[in-house]
């Protein structure tokens, strides 16, 4: 999931300085999308497993200050996983535009033309991929810091 939404999130800011109309922007928006429908599936996949199987067990438990920050942010970044498919696929079925996986299908519009719901989806989308990159970037940096500076057993709970 984290390939693919990093790649999400590299084309969808990409696309943002292209000009709208353009093939080039067109063509992988499509990509985007299909990417972020993938992850839309797999959250709704995940939060549930998730819910079932809890996660890994540690064998030196890290202090409270940490484990509360940790939570927050992975909190953070389960709501945004949510947020941010469901928003850009708001943002484009409110405008009628295409739904697509991959050239192969294209996933229902089961919202009617709506374009005061199509610009408030797309500023939730913006804003939320900023906050994304935010606290990618924060998780990012707390995964360096436990491999290379504290060396514990973080980076090998990643499931
Ligand atoms: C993990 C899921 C997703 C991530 C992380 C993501 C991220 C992004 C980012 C970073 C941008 C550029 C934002 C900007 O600067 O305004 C963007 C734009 C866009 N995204 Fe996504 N996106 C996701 C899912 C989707 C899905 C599922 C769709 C539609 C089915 C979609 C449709 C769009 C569209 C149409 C734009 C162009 C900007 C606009 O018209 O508002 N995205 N996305
Ligand atoms: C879009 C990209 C990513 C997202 C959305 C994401 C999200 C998350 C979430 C929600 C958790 C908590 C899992 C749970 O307890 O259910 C987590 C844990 C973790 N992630 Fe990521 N992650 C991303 C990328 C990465 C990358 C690139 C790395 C490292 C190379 C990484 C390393 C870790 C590690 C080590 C943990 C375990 C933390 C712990 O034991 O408490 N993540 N991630």
């Amino acid at each position: 999931m984290a390939c693919i939404i990093i790649c999400a999130l590299g084309l969808g800011l990409y696309c943002s300085y292209l000009t709208p109309g353009l093939p080039e922007r067109q063509f992988l928006l499509e990509i985007h999308k299909s990417l972020g429908m993938t992850a839309l599936v797999l959250i709704v996949l995940r939060i549930p497993l998730r819910a079932v199987y809890g996660e890994p067990s540690w064998q030196a438990v890290p202090s409270i200050p940490v484990r509360i920050g940790a939570h927050a942010a992975h909190m953070a970044l389960y709501a945004l996983m949510v947020l941010m498919p469901v928003s850009g696929y708001i943002t484009s079925a409110a405008a009628g535009r295409s739904l697509p996986w991959f050239w192969l299908f294209q996933w229902p519009n089961l919202i009617t033309a709506d374009r005061a719901l199509g610009r408030l989806a797309s500023t939730i989308h913006h804003y939320g991929a900023y906050t994304f990159f935010t606290i990618l970037g924060l998780h990012l940096a707390a995964v360096a810091w436990h491999r290379l500076i504290k060396k514990d057993e973080v980076l090998s709970r990643m499931t």
